[in-house]
């Protein structure tokens, strides 16, 4: 995919490593329909990048946003679905009721990449080059004892993206379905926590970098280590996984 010229809807792209992909692919000659909740952060970085970024404000968690959402964007060539929340939770421990937050992580991570990307599907095969990119994680392949709804989203939405993928194989090739295993990335959502680190930037150059190159499956920084360890003993990968 080349990006000039080219329109992305990019999920959480106020901060993190959503906010260096919006600014990576505007530097790229993208249009970037940048979607977040934070309005505020989205108009900052739309006075900064020029009219290359459109915000597009809106709680991917309330499903009547998403469908509004979904009419918004319009005649997209690309969708990344990187917005999520991880959760930690001690289920074991816990003393109030968890629905809510369960409610909440599972309509961000997983329910709207899927609202999104069956919605948009039809849209995208209309457009002579088009991407979904699914933004998961090395945890998709095992859990973490401390966020395991954060896992299971991400496994799904793995499982999801291969799925639609055969889909648009068969009925629209010029669309590619993408997963991006995310490595340990230095952001709101790993604060304090988690060692070697890479930048939001880097993260997002090696996105990038494998879209152009036509990847349908993205390893992104250390997670090409844990790929091999997994195909050799998932078992070691899971304890690997597991403390982390
Ligand atoms: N950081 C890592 O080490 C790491 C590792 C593996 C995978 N990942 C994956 O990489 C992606 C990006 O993570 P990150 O580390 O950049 O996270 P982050 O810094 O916490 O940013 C999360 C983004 O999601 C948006 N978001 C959260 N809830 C939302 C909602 N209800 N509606 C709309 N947008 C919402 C946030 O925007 P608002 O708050 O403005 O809504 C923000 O832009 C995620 O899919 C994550 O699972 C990250």
């Amino acid at each position: 995919m080349r990006f000039e010229g080219k329109r992305m809807a990019v999920t959480g792209a106020s901060r993190g490593i959503g906010a260096a992909l919006a600014r990576q692919l505007v530097g790229a000659g993208a249009t970037v329909l940048a979607v977040a909740r934070d309005a505020e952060r989205l108009q900052a970085m739309a006075a900064d990048l020029g009219p290359g970024l459109i915000p597009v404000p809106c709680d991917l968690a309330d499903a009547q946003a998403r469908r509004a959402l979904i009419a918004k964007l319009g005649p997209v060539d690309g969708l990344i679905n990187n917005a999520a929340l991880q959760i930690e939770s001690d289920y074991a421990q816990v003393g109030h009721d968890p629905a809510a937050d369960i409610g909440r992580e599972v309509a961000v991570n997983f329910e709207a990449p899927l609202h999104l990307g069956a919605a948009l599907l039809p849209v995208l095969a209309a457009r002579p080059e088009a991407l979904i990119v699914n933004v998961t994680s090395a945890l998709a392949l095992a859990p973490k004892r401390s966020a395991p709804v954060y896992c299971a989203t991400k496994a799904g939405l793995r499982n999801f993206t291969t799925g639609l993928r055969y889909q648009a194989e068969r009925s629209c090739p010029q669309v590619q379905v993408v997963e991006v295993v995310m490595t340990l990335v230095e952001t709101g959502m790993t604060t304090g926590r988690g060692r070697g680190k890479i930048s939001p930037n880097r993260a997002a150059a090696e996105v990038l970098n494998g879209l152009r190159r036509d990847k349908r499956r993205i390893w992104a920084g250390k997670t090409q280590t844990l790929r091999v360890i997994y195909r050799l003993s998932p078992g070691l990968a899971a304890r690997i996984l597991r403390d982390g």
